[in-house]
């Protein structure tokens, strides 16, 4: 028997065993809440304001400048310090207004359609919509039992993705091996690497742990380092060597036909994972694992002494059929989970195969469009071929002999003024608000990254981000002393130190 004594209520409730009062007849007067959090018709209204802000952000978001220009701390002294006891009346509204003027001026617009940096997080209505729906149903599917539907429609929707995306048949479940939908590309590294280590140290012993390596090259992201470390193993033990393909990361830059010479190497690995929140649609989050082998996931995920998580019946009778079920809680860290399978279910039934192809292709149409034009303007370069719709490209390193206060003499000199003329360049394109890019250093040299690949953008905002380019590049060239330099113009020894380009071609940065 358990008794609550509030100020505002009383309630007795009796287990029936207590011999008192029978659990029938006892009247429980509950405190009723002035603001029910899931009430049918409040939600109506309440999603119809939240539907229309995003539908007027997407329709003015090209008027914001791309990055924000704010301090650390600037919203913190806008906000009070503490929650509000009690609700404002219409506290939504209130709180949308304040998104609107004090939140959406310090954010950075990853779905403008001129923001290039990092990488495209394509967003769509449908991929919207499926967040909002799986919010709405709230429903924890970490085992078939949990939610059968929602395991079941991810079973389905990984093995649709797998095979548009023209993967070997064995990582699908239709071929003995099967994906999942997880958060980001990080996990799916720390659960395939951890079931490695496994499979490893099941034959060479535990104690051979800090033996165990794992290989990448220079170029691997580093979050596979970091998710090597989580796995325990040792700092030391990452060595570069040929890509051996246990892994192939596609990290979101998935391909489809057009593009499948990228997946290639999936025959040979034995998991293989991409982003769908990156270039298809699925707005954030959604990360697609395939593995050749399930069993050797659960085997170093799954968890024991499970009875109450476990839906013995269930079990069973899809093992009279032949099946066995699938308990995503066994394929990744985390028990608890997201029904992200409902979003890229929306996203690939109501776009298609087709309609993504196409998005892709025209995202790298505008890619190379935007490379031809850097390729023509002679004081560029494009250091490191562009992949799908990513174009890495520099001022090249001459030109900052002839921008540099103090002339720069040796080899070395040069890239480190080559590198700097590149940050300031970036810092000045970014800081025009009109266009937002980021940077990578590669092999010592710092580049310049435009990864294209919104939804919104279109060619227009391609012509456009290289004209920033360009009008920042000339700004900073033409500040900079003309100086001569062995007896020649600047124009010459920008030019000269590439042989691929004519010296006697002017330069055209205008
Ligand atoms: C190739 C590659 N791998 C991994 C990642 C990390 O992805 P996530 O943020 O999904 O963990 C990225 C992110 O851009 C990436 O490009």
């Amino acid at each position: 028997m358990a008794t609550l004594n509030r100020a505002d209520t009383t309630t007795t409730t009796a287990n029936g065993g207590s011999g008192t009062t029978p659990a029938a007849s006892v009247a429980i007067a509950m405190p009723s809440l002035p603001h029910p959090p899931l009430d049918a018709d409040e939600f109506r209204r309440q999603g119809r304001l939240v539907v229309d802000f995003i539908a007027d952000y997407y329709t003015r978001i090209d008027e914001y400048p791309v990055r924000p220009d704010v301090a650390p701390g600037f919203l913190a002294r806008q906000l009070p310090e503490a929650a509000p006891a009690r609700p404002e009346p219409d506290a939504l509204a209130a709180a949308l207004r304040d998104v609107r003027d004090l939140i959406l001026p310090g954010v950075t617009h990853w779905q403008s359609p001129r923001h290039f940096a990092h990488f495209a997080a394509t967003a769509s209505n449908v991929g919207a919509l499926g967040e909002a729906l799986a919010a709405g149903l709230n429903v924890n599917p970490f085992t078939w039992a949990a939610s059968p539907a929602a395991t079941e429609l991810e079973v389905v929707v990984t093995d649709w993705l797998g095979k548009a995306l023209h993967l070997p048949e064995s990582l699908l479940f239709s071929g003995g091996g099967g994906g999942t939908l997880l958060g980001t590309s990080c996990e799916a590294m720390l659960c395939t690497i951890v079931a490695a280590r496994d499979r490893k140290l099941a034959e060479v012993g535990n104690e051979r742990m800090g033996n165990l390596a794992v290989y990448g090259s220079d170029q691997t992201h580093f979050s596979f380092q970091k998710a090597a470390r989580i796995a325990g193993i040792r700092r030391g033990n990452y060595l570069p060597g040929n890509d051996r393909g246990d892994h192939p990361d596609g990290g979101g830059r998935p391909s489809l036909r057009a593009l499948r010479h990228a997946v290639a190497g999936a025959e040979a690995a034995d998991s293989f994972s991409t982003n769908p929140h990156k270039w298809l649609l699925a707005n954030m989050d959604c990360c697609a694992l395939w593995v050749r082998r399930p069993a050797a996931l659960t085997a170093a995920l799954g968890t024991d002494h499970d009875v109450i998580l476990k839906d013995p019946s269930a079990a069973q009778a899809q093992a009279q059929q032949g099946g066995a079920v699938v308990d995503y809680k066994d394929w990744q860290v985390a028990l608890s989970r997201r029904f992200r399978a409902l979003k890229l279910w929306f996203v690939l039934r109501c776009h298609g195969v087709e309609g993504l192809r196409g998005l892709v292709r025209a995202h790298v149409c505008m890619a190379a469009a935007f490379e031809a034009m850097v390729r023509a303007d002679a004081p560029f370069e494009v250091p490191v071929p562009r992949q799908f719709a990513l174009v890495c490209f520099r001022l090249r390193a001459a030109a900052a002999v002839v921008v540099g206060e103090k002339r720069a003499r040796d080899g070395d000199e040069v890239a480190a003024a080559g590198n700097e003329l590149n940050r300031r360049l970036l810092e000045a394109v970014n800081a025009t608000g009109r266009v937002y890019m980021s940077s990578a250093v590669v092999g010592g040299v710092y580049i310049l990254r435009c990864a294209i690949g919104n939804s919104l953008t279109e060619e227009r905002h391609v012509r456009e981000a290289w004209s920033v380019v360009q009008e920042q590049a000339t700004a900073i060239l033409a500040a900079a002393t003309p100086t001569r330099s062995n007896g020649r113009t600047v124009r010459r020894a920008r030019c000269d130190a590439e042989t691929d380009v004519p010296t006697a071609q002017p330069l055209s940065l205008g």
